[in-house]
């Protein structure tokens, strides 16, 4: 069967094919088209690409665990032969093999993100973008700025040790720890240096706030034990979790908020007549960010491992499968949304917002609501400043296909 370029005959396309990795959505349409459900014996994995089954997927964790996104992974490492890509730190509650010790450090961790301490960062966050965006207008006339690397990145690590309550000087640990996940040019020894900073650091964090309680991210959780199941009282059990999770929240996360912002601009900058209408109504600002979220996500799959046989789509799914659910897919179904290949600033933020950008269910993202948040105050920022923006020459995308983004966006603006 073939569909447009793709020869679904061929099995699966190279995942490395550069037209492949900038546009992987005619590849996704051909797949849909052709079936919601595909086994690859290439990758001895199950492709889900319709939204329903996707849905379905996420909606059933006692079927299919989340713990299949450490061999999605895996999988994507060895087929991209050694490209960047990272696993959740394994001293995580939320990446512990048990299920029950996985949704109590969920609990928390929700609990952490959702404090007053979360409302208070946002004021000086707003000031912070748009005392930057500025900068950028003052230096445009000069050349291309960097959206980026001058403008996300910072502003993404200045609102995560905010969160964190790092303190000044401790900033620069902080710093090379939670950028360094778009440096593929460090050697082993430097990411080794650079994770053993962090992990020195947020340790002393921890072990100071259990004698004094700050208020903020790791100071809550450091004071509120995670009740791990047969370790309610283990410290470094406790420690751990702690440990874990905010170096979790320090990288991984931080590159989520960056990689979706940089697709947001990149589809505005593609469709300069969204970017007007943005300008000219700013009450689209937040549809303008759900369907950025929406059009062209930073997660582009999230695995699954099937916990015994079972059936999706009426298809035997047997016990210890794979499952790729291609959220970049899903995002793109026909039968979800009308011209779901139109990247629209208007459509309605309600039905938009059901996007799979964040997952779903048991495990979707607790920092949606942060993230939301983040993206609105960046993007506004600029948009109240910048009557255009163009693109200009030297953007490098972030070098997974499973991931999407930018780590560098040079632009004009004026
Ligand atoms: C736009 C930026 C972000 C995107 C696209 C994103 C996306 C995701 C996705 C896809 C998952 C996994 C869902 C699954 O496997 O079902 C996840 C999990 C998670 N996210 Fe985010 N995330 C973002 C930002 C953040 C931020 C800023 C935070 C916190 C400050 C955060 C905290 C978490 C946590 C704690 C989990 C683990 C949930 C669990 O395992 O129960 N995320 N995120």
């Amino acid at each position: 069967m073939s569909a447009g370029r793709w020869d679904l005959t061929t099995e699966l396309p190279d995942l490395a094919d550069p037209a492949l990795v900038a546009d992987p959505y005619p590849y996704y349409a051909a797949l849909r088209a052709a079936g919601g459900l595909h086994h690859s014996a290439t990758w001895d994995a199950w492709l889900v690409t319709r939204y329903d089954l996707c849905h379905e997927v996420f909606s059933r964790p006692h079927d299919f665990d989340a713990a299949g996104q450490p061999m999605l992974r895996a999988l994507q490492k060895g087929i991209q032969g050694g490209a960047t890509s990272w696993r959740l730190p394994s001293g995580s509650g939320l990446t512990a093999p048990d299920p029950r010790q996985r949704a109590e450090g969920r609990r928390t961790t929700g609990r952490a993100l959702t404090r007053p301490y979360v409302d208070r960062l946002w004021d000086g966050f707003a000031a912070e973008c748009a005392s930057t965006a500025s900068e950028l207008l003052d230096r445009a006339g000069t050349g291309p700025v960097d959206v980026v690397t001058e403008y996300a990145i910072p502003m993404a690590t200045s609102l995560l040790a905010n969160l964190m309550g790092v303190q000044p000087a401790d900033l620069s640990v902080f710093r090379a720890w939670a950028e360094s996940g778009y440096h593929d040019d460090l050697t082993d020894a430097q990411r080794g240096r650079v994770a053993l900073d962090i992990r020195r650091l947020l340790a002393n964090q921890a072990v100071h706030r259990l004698r004094n309680a700050t208020d903020d991210f790791v100071g809550f959780l450091a004071s509120n034990p995670a009740a791990l199941p047969g370790h309610t009282s283990d410290v470094t059990a406790h420690l751990e979790f702690v440990l874990g999770t905010g170096l979790m929240i320090s990288l991984v996360t931080h590159q989520g908020l960056v990689l979706s912002f940089s697709t947001l601009l990149r589809s505005l900058i593609a469709a300069p007549d969204q970017y007007l209408r943005l300008r000219r109504d700013r009450s689209l600002m937040a549809s303008a960010v759900e369907e950025g979220l929406r059009y062209d996500p930073s997660t582009q799959a999230l695995g699954r491992f099937a916990r015994a046989n079972t059936s999706l789509g009426g298809v035997d799914i047997p016990d210890g499968s794979l499952l790729v659910c291609f959220v970049g897919s899903a995002n793109r179904d026909e039968a979800q949304w009308p011209a779901a290949a139109t990247f629209d600033v208007s459509r309605d933020v309600r039905s938009t917002a059901r996007h799979l950008t964040f997952g779903h269910g048991a495990t979707s993202c607790l920092g949606a609501a942060m993230s939301r948040r983040a993206l609105g105050y960046l993007l506004e920022a600029l948009v109240e400043r910048v009557g255009t923006i163009a693109p200009a020459s030297g953007a490098q995308p972030f070098p997974e296909f499973m991931t999407r983004g930018f780590v560098s966006l040079p632009v004009e603006l004026r």
